[in-house]
C-alpha cells in the first residue's frame, strides 16, 4: 500500500500511540493537540517510546504537531478522532474534521463505548465515518475493532482495514454498531462479575485477581472463550450454563460498591487506593510488570 496522509487529533495517551503506528509503517502523520507544553513534546515521545521497544526512533519525525484542527487533517487520506470520552465534544470535532478534511478522507472515531452512529450524527455525509477501537497501547496492541454503522460504505470499511492490516495491526470488523462493539462488552461483563463477588464477600478483591491470572487468565491469549467451549464441548458449556447462568449478577447499571468507592474518593491508584490500596512501589511494580509482559509478546511476534 502507498504511503498515506494520516490527520490525528488529540495527542493524548492514544493520539500519540496511534500515531507512532503510522509512522513506524512509512505514513506520514500530522496530529493536532491544543495542549502546548503536550504538543512539544510530541515527538520525542515517540522516539523514546521506539527506542525503550529496541527500534529505529527516527520514524518519530514522520510525524508532525499542529496546534490546529484545519492544518492536522487539510490533506489527510484518513482522519482519526481521539479527543477525550465526551460526545458533545467528539460531535463539534467530527463536524470540523468534515469541514477541513479533504473528500476523499476516511473520518473515524476512537472511542471507548459511545455508539459511533451519536458521534457521526451531525455529520453531512456519514457514508466514510466509522469506528475505529484501538486499544491501549496502541503500538503494542495488535487488535482493533473497526465499527460499521448503517450509514458506512462497504468499501470504506474494507479501505480501513487494508491500511490497518499494511500497518501490521489486526482490524476485525464490527457490524452492528452496539456500545462497547467487542472487546469491552467483553471486558466489562467480566468486571461487573468480578465486583459482584467482592461485593456478596464471596472473596476479597486481590483473590478475584488471582483467580482470574493464574487460571482461565493463562489461557486467554491464545484461547478464545468460544475456542474454548469448543475444547471443552458445546455440551460441556450448556450444562455449565444451566447451572450458573441464573446465579450471575445482571444487575443493569454500575453494582453499588464501585458507585461508593468513586463517592468516597477510592478511585484506584491514582488517589492510593480502590478496590485494593496501593503504595507507590506497588504500583510501579504493577506498571513495570504489564510493560514487561507487552514487550515480550511484542517482541516474539517480531521474530
Ligand atoms: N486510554 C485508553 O486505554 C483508551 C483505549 C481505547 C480508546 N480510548 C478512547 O480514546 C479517546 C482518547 O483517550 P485518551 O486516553 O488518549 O485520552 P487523553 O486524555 O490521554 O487524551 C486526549 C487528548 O485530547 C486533547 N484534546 C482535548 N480537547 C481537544 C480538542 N478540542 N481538540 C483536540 N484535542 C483535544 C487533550 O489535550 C489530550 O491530549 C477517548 O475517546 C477514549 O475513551 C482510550
Amino acid at each position: 500500500m502507498t504511503h498515506q496522509h494520516i490527520g490525528i487529533v488529540g495527542a493524548g495517551l492514544m493520539g500519540h500511540g496511534i500515531a507512532q503506528a503510522f509512522a513506524v509503517a512509512g505514513h506520514r502523520v500530522d496530529i493536532q493537540e491544543p495542549d502546548p507544553d503536550r504538543r512539544a513534546k510530541i515527538v520525542d515521545l515517540v522516539r523514546r517510546n521506539l527506542q525503550e521497544l529496541g527500534l529505529d526512533g527516527t520514524a518519530a519525525d514522520r510525524i508532525r504537531p499542529c496546534d490546529t484542527l484545519e492544518d492536522a487533517v487539510g490533506h489527510a487520506d484518513v482522519v482519526i478522532e481521539a479527543v477525550p470520552e465526551d460526545l458533545g465534544l467528539k460531535q463539534r470535532i467530527l463536524v470540523a474534521i468534515e469541514a477541513a478534511a479533504p473528500p476523499h478522507a476516511l473520518l473515524a472515531s476512537n472511542t471507548s463505548v459511545i455508539p459511533i452512529t451519536r458521534i457521526m450524527e451531525p455529520l453531512r455525509d456519514k457514508s466514510r465515518a466509522m469506528g475505529t477501537h484501538w486499544w491501549n497501547p496502541p503500538y503494542q496492541i495488535p487488535l482493533v475493532e473497526v465499527i460499521q454503522t448503517a450509514d458506512t460504505d462497504d468499501a470504506a470499511i474494507t479501505a480501513m482495514i487494508d491500511l490497518l492490516t499494511s500497518i501490521g495491526k489486526m482490524p476485525v470488523h464490527v457490524r452492528k454498531d452496539v456500545p462497547g462493539f467487542i472487546g469491552n462488552r467483553l471486558q466489562h461483563a467480566l468486571w461487573r462479575e468480578a465486583i459482584a463477588l467482592v461485593q456478596n464477600g464471596v472473596c476479597d478483591a486481590e483473590t478475584v485477581d488471582a483467580v482470574v491470572k493464574a487460571s482461565f487468565g493463562r489461557r486467554l491469549a491464545v484461547l478464545g472463550p468460544l475456542e474454548n467451549a469448543d475444547l471443552v464441548g458445546t455440551d460441556l458449556t450448556l450444562a455449565v450454563h444451566e447451572h450458573v447462568l441464573q446465579d450471575l449478577d445482571r444487575t443493569p447499571g454500575p453494582l453499588p460498591l464501585l458507585r461508593e468507592l468513586v463517592a468516597s474518593g477510592r478511585l484506584g491508584m491514582k488517589s492510593g487506593a480502590g478496590f485494593r490500596t496501593w503504595t507507590e512501589a506497588q504500583q510501579a511494580e504493577v506498571h513495570t510488570r504489564l510493560a514487561t509482559h507487552l514487550q515480550r509478546l511484542d517482541s516474539h511476534e517480531r521474530e
